[in-house]
């Protein structure tokens, strides 16, 4: 499948994505002069940036997005730091096709700033989860999930930066395995091809 990954940041998981070998196509950016865009300059893949404020209403921007993918033949969506929700029309395009990072345990500290709400509320166990979209906001059904300790002595930064190494080792295989059809969407069930434990194994 041909992949565009959603980005908006510092593009440390775009660049595991592709230092894993993610069939990435596309990179589509919701802010100008990030550190992703370089990623995909480094790495020769074509990039856009769309600005929100370049559209007068959400779903012109949404639609914006979806006439883009839909020029680049793109199938499969993988956001990676893309701190925006996606409209139901994209959505609804890409359903079973579109995954989701996110620092946290869903379904708790969904949202922005995840990270941070889990540090602030003295939790001792957080993580990874990657997850299908769906039409909420971070309730798609769950892929995989790593667990992460916070430690007594941990500043903010410190779990950010074990969570981001965990990332960085889950979400490529987890693409991979949406792209080989290793695990799939069906209804509202996350089916395996093979036992969950292929991915304990490999992770
Ligand atoms: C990642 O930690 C990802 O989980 C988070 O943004 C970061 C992007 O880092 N996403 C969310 O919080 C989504 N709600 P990166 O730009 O270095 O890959």
């Amino acid at each position: 499948m041909k992949w565009a990954a959603l980005v908006g940041g510092y593009g440390s998981n775009l660049e595991a994505m592709l230092e894993y070998g993610n069939p990435v196509h596309l990179v589509v950016s919701h802010k100008a002069n990030v550190r992703a865009l370089e990623v995909a300059e480094k790495y020769h893949i074509p990039a856009a940036v769309l600005l929100p404020k370049d559209f007068r209403v959400r779903e012109a921007f949404d639609q914006a997005l979806l006439n883009l993918l839909q020029r680049e033949n793109i199938d499969a969506l993988a956001l990676a730091g893309y701190l925006r929700w996606l409209d139901p029309a994209v959505i609804a395009q890409y359903r079973g096709r579109a995954v989701n990072l996110h620092p946290a345990l869903l379904p708790s500290f969904p949202g922005l700033g995840a990270v941070e709400q889990a540090y602030r509320h003295g939790v001792f166990w957080t993580g990874v989860t990657v997850h299908f979209i769906d039409d909420g906001h971070d309730t798609g059904p769950i892929i995989a999930q790593a667990a992460v300790p916070r430690y007594r002595e941990d500043t903010l930064e410190d779990l950010r930066e074990r969570i981001q190494h965990h990332e960085h080792r889950l979400y490529p295989r987890i693409v991979e395995a949406v792209d080989t059809g290793l695990v799939r969407l069906d209804g509202q069930n996350v089916v395996w091809e093979e036992s969950k434990s292929w991915i304990n194994g490999h992770y």
